[in-house]
């Protein structure tokens, strides 16, 4: 189970969410994305209309439903989604007031894989969330109590970070908080790596931070770099992954790659 965060705004969580996911499930390894930004774009790239979002994160979090009934199929095979609307921007405070606050959403998904197990629905998962290979918890720009809660159930965390020039001001302050939360609320908590997303090769800073970053934090740091690519950004508009949009631009092809890495990454780092 991986937490796609970055406090800042717009550097391609979703994006990496959304194609990441779609990557993983075409290569046979069933994903689920699980929306906990009020934005709720990651459960618009995946074509879910707001109408369509009858139980979301929201319900689950404040303990209205289950988690397994929040779950939705996408039109990809293979990717599920647990949708999110803007109601959830009211669970914080919520939230706020309850003894387990920052474990709320990692009770949901431990109480889910129990009822996995028990239904015998396909366990064939190493972690949690039964019979997914891949959970990916798609987080707000922020660090405030849903992003907590996504860090204190994940088992890493997978960093998307745009070429620019404060990219590695911004990590450190996010290093930090997962240093915090594996003092206080998840111990176990891994960083599983770092994407360098919106790499534009026409431009030299994108190369100076490239290798900045590289430099700084090494093996961390994936070999597959997504370019800035403007299908990319067209997609969600037409609620489809860029892979189904158009699986032939480098963009889609990035994306693949990066699956694949992650999965190899992902092998080693589990079996440590
Ligand atoms: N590699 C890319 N090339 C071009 N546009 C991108 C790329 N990655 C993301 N975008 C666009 O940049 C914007 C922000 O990306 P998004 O994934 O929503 O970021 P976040 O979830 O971190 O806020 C979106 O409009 C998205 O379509
Ligand atoms: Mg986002």
């Amino acid at each position: 189970m991986l937490v796609v965060a970055n406090q800042k705004g717009g550097v391609g969580k979703t994006t990496t969410a959304i194609n990441l996911g779609t990557a993983l499930a075409a290569i046979g390894e069933p994903t689920l994305v699980i929306d906990i930004d009020p934005q709720g774009n990651a459960s618009t790239g995946l074509g879910l209309d707001r109408q369509d979002r009858t139980i979301t994160t929201y319900e689950v979090l404040t303990g209205q439903a289950v988690l397994a009934d929040a779950i939705v199929p996408t039109r990809i095979p293979g990717l599920s989604l647990v949708p999110a609307t803007v109601d959830l921007s009211g669970a914080e405070l919520e939230l706020a007031e309850m003894p387990r606050r920052n474990f709320i959403l990692k009770d949901a998904l431990e109480n889910y894989s129990v009822h996995g197990a028990s239904a015998g629905a396909g366990a064939t998962n190493q972690k949690s969330g039964n019979h997914f290979s891949y959970v990916l918890i798609d987080c707000p720009p922020s660090l405030t109590l849903l992003t907590l809660n996504a860090m204190a159930a994940a088992d890493a965390v997978l960093v998307p970070l745009q070429c620019e020039f404060f990219a590695l001001e911004g990590l450190s302050q996010l290093m930090k908080t997962i240093e915090l939360v594996r003092a206080k609320l998840n111990p176990g908590l891994e960083m599983q790596g770092i994407v360098l997303t919106m790499f534009d090769k026409r431009n030299k800073l994108s190369d100076q931070v490239a290798d900045d970053v590289r430099a700084t934090l090494g093996e961390k740091v994936y070999a597959t770099v997504i370019p800035r690519n403007v299908r990319i950004s067209e997609a969600p508009s037409h609620g489809v992954p860029a892979l189904v949009y158009d699986l032939r631009c480098p963009g889609s092809q990035a994306y693949i790659k990066l699956a694949g890495e992650l999965i190899q990454r992902e092998r080693t780092r589990v079996a440590a």
